[in-house]
């Protein structure tokens, strides 16, 4: 038997008691007539205690082998501490030692295994097992668990049933590259691995499974950011004979409960805001409600008053920062700096400060009045004491942008808490997104989602402006769940595909199945998927997937442990059959 306790669970209770425990070595002080050890497994740390006067020799010879990350497994005496620890639940006992069996040596570690490490993160990425030791690592991977558990409980108990879906599939469009895995036995032939299980899930409600879920991998080839890795896990849920609201109140009720039931938060019902509503507030399709500075548009206050660089625009608009009228010109110089960056891309910025007694200063003295700048604050629901900033511009640009600068004042101020929840519905989706690119309409969430029934006429005449059954749902300024209500008519689903560009033909090779699946009674259904990292990262206060995820990829999509993706045997690639000739594909 390796261990009778593990080393976070000895108290006083147990002094006097024989025990074994095993694990790592955390530290080790050695004061030559005494020596203690730091023993440390995912439950805690216990002390042990090797001592002169009550340890044989050779014991205390042993002892002062031990080194950082040995792997040992000890019995002794459980006794109270002369000098208690109150900042660990073991801090009141020790072990005694009796016995000492050096399970496996360690090299030293690359890092310190400290919550404080000093290793940069490459060399944490190469070394995760060793990262993963750490109490901050490990602590958000018991928590991701906690969460996927809690997940699967209650859709269980709701009746949702968890079919595990296929791997190795083939195209489907969500929006960004499919990873392609080279068949064998089909020469040429390749299939995709999912960026979700979308069309599966849809043709298991047309199987009659009515309420389907799986916390499942999905794989999409695009650029990385905080919130993205290459593969990630979706909630991914479908439900038959719903409309939008009982996917909404089904959803909601999942997302309570894991605030209740993780962070002991009480949440009530979420508030919800159309797309467009969102844009023209908060410049944004995912607004952080956690904090105001919603937007004011100011064109029929600013314009036409002699100041060219709001004259010519489309947009004026304008956001109010709490207690920031005080900020210094070297302060409003570096926000101007800020939006004038390259991510940011705006031109300029203008400021107004509504000062405590009542009066304003702005940057645009010269064009406006005391009353014209009253008139910005009403609008931009500024007190006393904030600071107005004011962009402008092409109107979808300048949302965007000040959307940008909202949400670093946000920060600035800490105003973005991580304990503070703020959960939203966003619907009323475009159904389309005009792409300039490639000069055609692409679906904004995918070619499934249904068209709201009342914007079907405008279809033909005005695609832009039909609005879909979609919806997000936002978390503290992050989209973590998004889904729809499907087409489930073959005609519809067809037509469609005709709107996005594909050739009847196109349309057939690629999503036949479906449409032929649709003409077997598939019953109305949408659904909703999750990113179970992102979730798990905000419930967690970060926004950082990749510090949940046992063993992530770095930005250049690589794991750098593994060292993958890596070249293949010329004997395996020879058997994949790679001969492809590009003048044979489309
Ligand atoms: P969507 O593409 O919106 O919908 O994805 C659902 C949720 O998955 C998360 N997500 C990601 N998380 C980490 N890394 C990524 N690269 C990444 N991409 C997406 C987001 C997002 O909200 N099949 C539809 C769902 C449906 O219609 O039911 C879908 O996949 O949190």
């Amino acid at each position: 038997m390796y261990r009778s306790h593990t080393n976070g669970e000895l108290r006083l209770v147990n002094v006097d008691q024989e025990i074994t425990l095993s694990g790592w070595v955390q530290r080790v002080r050695d004061k030559g007539f005494m020596i203690w050890v730091d023993l440390r497994d995912r439950n805690g740390i216990t002390q042990l205690i090797f001592d002169e006067e009550r340890s044989s020799k050779t014991l205390m010879e042993q002892a002062k082998t031990l080194g950082r990350e040995f792997v040992i497994q000890i019995k002794g005496n459980v006794i109270e501490r002369t000098s208690k620890n109150p900042n660990i639940p073991t801090g009141e006992i020790e072990i005694l030692v009796s016995e000492l069996i050096i399970l496996n040596k360690s090299i030293t570690p690359p890092f310190t295994i400290e919550d404080e490490t000093d290793g940069g993160d490459e060399l944490r990425m190469k070394y995760r097992y060793l990262d993963i030791r750490r109490n901050p690592v490990r602590e958000n991977l018991i928590f991701r668990s906690k969460v996927t558990m809690a997940v699967r409980n209650y859709l269980s108990k709701e009746g949702f049933i968890d079919v595990e879906t296929p791997y190795l599939i083939k195209s489907t469009p969500e929006g960004a590259r499919d990873f392609v895995v080279p068949s064998r036995m089909n020469e040429g032939q390749f299939y995709a691995l999912p960026q979700s299980p979308q069309t599966f899930k849809q043709l298991l409600m047309v199987g009659g499974m009515d309420k389907y879920f799986q916390i499942v991998k999905c794989f999409r080839d695009e650029d990385l950011r905080a919130d993205r890795q290459p593969e990630f896990t979706q909630i991914d849920c479908e439900m038959a004979f719903v409309e939008q609201e009982d996917i909404l109140n089904a959803f909601e009720g999942l997302t309570r409960h894991l605030l209740k039931e993780i962070k002991g938060v009480e949440i009530g019902k979420f508030p919800r805001m159309t797309y467009d509503e969102a844009m023209k507030t908060y410049g944004n399709d995912k607004p952080d409600i956690r904090f105001d500075m919603k937007f004011g548009e100011l064109n029929d206050l600013a314009q036409n008053k002699g100041f060219g660089v709001f004259d010519s625009q489309e947009l004026v608009v304008g956001i109010a920062v709490p207690g920031c009228a005080n900020y210094s010109r070297k302060q409003t110089d570096k926000l101007i700096e800020f939006v004038k960056k390259p991510q940011v891309g705006a031109k300029g910025l203008i400021w107004a400060k509504y000062n405590e007694d009542g009066t304003f200063k702005s940057s645009v003295d010269k064009f406006f009045s005391q009353q014209d700048l009253a008139a910005w604050a009403e609008r931009l629901n500024a007190k006393k004491g904030d600071l107005m900033l004011i962009m402008a511009g092409e109107s979808d640009k300048t949302r965007t942008q000040l959307s940008v600068l909202r949400m670093e004042m946000a920060e600035t101020l800490g105003l973005r808490k991580p304990n503070e929840f703020a959960p939203l519905w966003v619907i009323d989706f475009p159904l389309l997104e005009w792409d300039e690119e490639t000069g055609r309409y692409h679906a904004m969430h995918h070619p499934f989602t249904s068209p709201k029934p009342e914007d079907i006429s405008l279809l033909d005449s005005d695609p832009g402006k039909v609005r879909a059954n979609a919806y997000d749902m936002v978390l503290n300024g992050n989209e973590i769940g998004g889904g729809s209500i499907r087409i489930f008519d073959k005609k519809m689903q067809s037509r469609m595909f005709d709107l996005l560009g594909f050739t009847k033909e196109d349309a057939q090779n690629q999503f036949g199945f479906l449409m032929n699946a649709f003409e077997y009674g598939a019953p109305p259904h949408g659904g909703i998927a999750f990113g179970l990292d992102r979730l798990v990262a905000i419930m967690g206060g970060q926004e950082t997937i990749r510090d949940f995820i046992a063993f992530p990829k770095n930005n250049s999509g690589r794991d750098v442990m593994i060292d993958a993706p890596s070249n293949i045997d010329k004997v395996q690639l020879e058997e994949l059959n790679l001969k492809l000739d590009l003048k044979d594909l489309k």
